[in-house]
């Protein structure tokens, strides 16, 4: 007889089971498409739809999306609606830069991520987390309620602040993460008329305010780029080689432009944090309902810290801890949807021989969230069971069933570095605290560009 208790079942919405009307989708993409989707986005391979105007390819089968991110990634651009959210924000930053100045940029980029910088990042992401872990100090035995999903936003941040630019970020420290989120929340959100493809000069009436807060930003950005250009001319002996330093040096006919620049320094700030955050919070919220999984967790913890490891060893020593974050970033992928759109047509034939027509222009949806919760490529899709990724269970799943960063030459440039901060806040903050549910936690994911828990995530934290 199987012992094990019965796994964790996080909140999610149930698929629905009669298609919604017109104007019920408008309402739900608004209020949170994660509602969106029906029995048959978590059940078939592919569904060739139309959604409000525009035909749409629902893609779930693995090799499907390979063949779309990988084989024949150059037929499929960057879909219209991250061209009308993202692009007025991002410009030409990485995340939403296309053909040449793309591949220019994400070239140039590249070095900064690669291993060879990963134990200087380890050293900083070890001291922040352990600068932050501090606040929890307080808490005692008797524990105090905080909201992790706000908590993990300000160590994410100061994480990528310290790693990337050295702590130099020109901002005030309090108000800075505030005002990503405020940015992101403001600008980043999906109104009525982008569903209609309306073009960009009609009026965003959700997205008012925003503009304000976008002069505020790129004056933050050009005082960071100022104040390193002097530093550079002054007291070059002083400059940190950085992430910054790096983009800097970057200026000149074959690198990047000057707003080329600011749009990435905005770009990492926008796609460096939050994600994580949102997928540390959602692994705390879930370990405090899997006690053995927390137990795991700590037992791992407690052993490769007793080693004295060094912190870029981590993410290697500690393969529970790295599952249960990857579980959550299966549950709630922080990008919940991939979009793109088919430049010209195309077609595509199934191992077993049925045939794929992908028409000019159509609309393709490579969905993380269904895709993740599917019920022909997971068991037990809604349960919360970190050892599905332990190393000797992970070569049953399909490189292309689990893609919390996407794949192909748009996957995600930051995805070690997210996995090597995520074991190392986690394994700083569960050394010496816990968490736990309180009568308030009650939590239900939306869809805004990250997948958030709706109105914050009050967990009580207590000296271990
Ligand atoms: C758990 C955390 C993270 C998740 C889930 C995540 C997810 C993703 C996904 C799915 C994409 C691909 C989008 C597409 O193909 O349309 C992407 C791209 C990107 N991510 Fe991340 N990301 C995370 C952390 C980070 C970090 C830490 C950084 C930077 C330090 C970063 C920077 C970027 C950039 C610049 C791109 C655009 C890459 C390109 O188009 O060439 N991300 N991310």
């Amino acid at each position: 007889m199987d012992m094990r208790p019965e796994p964790f079942e996080p909140p999610a919405p149930i698929p629905r089971t009669v298609p919604p009307s017109r104007l019920e989708i408008i309402r739900t993409v608004l209020r949170n498409p994660l509602e969106l989707w029906g029995e048959p986005s978590y059940t078939l391979p592919w569904i060739d739809t139309k959604f409000i105007n525009q035909r749409t390819l629902i893609v779930n089968d693995p090799d499907l999306i390979r063949y779309i991110l990988v084989e024949n990634a150059a037929n499929y651009e960057m879909s219209k609606v991250r061209r009308l959210i993202l692009r007025p924000i991002l410009r030409d930053g990485l995340l939403t830069a296309e053909g040449e100045v793309w591949k220019r940029s994400r070239k140039a980029m590249a070095p900064v991520f690669t291993p060879r910088h990963a134990r200087g990042f380890a050293a900083q992401m070890l001291e922040k987390s352990e600068e932050y872990a501090l606040k929890y100090e307080a808490a005692g035995h008797g524990g105090m309620v905080v909201n992790i999903a706000s908590d993990m936003t300000e160590l994410t941040f100061e994480i990528l602040s310290e790693t990337l630019f050295s702590g130099q970020v020109a901002a005030e420290r309090d108000g800075f993460a505030a005002s990503v989120e405020q940015l992101l929340h403001r600008m980043g959100r999906v109104d009525p008329m982008d569903i209609m493809l309306a073009p960009t000069w009609v009026p965003r009436l959700t997205r008012i305010g925003g503009k304000k807060v976008m002069a505020r930003f790129h004056d933050v950005v050009s005082q960071t780029i100022e104040g390193r250009r002097s530093q550079m001319r002054d007291a070059p002996e002083t400059v940190p080689k950085d992430f910054l330093t790096l983009l800097l040096e970057l200026e000149g006919s074959n690198g990047l432009s000057r707003d080329e620049i600011a749009d990435n320094i905005l770009t990492f700030i926008g796609a460096g944090h939050e994600t994580t955050a949102r997928a540390l919070a959602w692994t705390l919220y879930c370990v405090a309902n899997a006690p053995h999984v927390r137990a795991a967790m700590e037992a791992e913890i407690d052993a490769v810290l007793a080693s004295g490891a060094e912190p870029v060893e981590w993410l290697n020593l500690m393969p529970y801890v790295r599952a249960a974050f990857e579980e959550a970033l299966r549950l709630y992928p922080p990008a919940p949807s991939i979009n793109r759109a088919a430049i010209e047509a195309d077609h595509w034939v199934s191992p077993q021989g049925e045939r794929v027509d992908i028409p000019k222009g159509i609309s393709v949806l490579i969905m993380p969230w269904t895709l993740h919760r599917h019920v022909l490529y997971w068991e037990k899709p809604r349960a919360f069971m970190p050892e599905r990724f332990l190393p000797e269970n992970r070569e049953r799943l399909h490189r292309f069933q689990y893609l919390p960063f996407g794949a192909g030459p748009r996957i995600c440039i930051g995805a070690t570095f997210a996995l090597q901060e995520a074991v190392i806040a986690l394994a700083v903050l569960m050394k010496r605290h816990r968490f736990d549910m309180t009568p308030q936690t009650n939590p239900w994911p939306v869809q805004r560009l990250t997948t958030q828990p709706r109105g914050g995530l009050p967990l009580k934290v207590s000296a271990r």
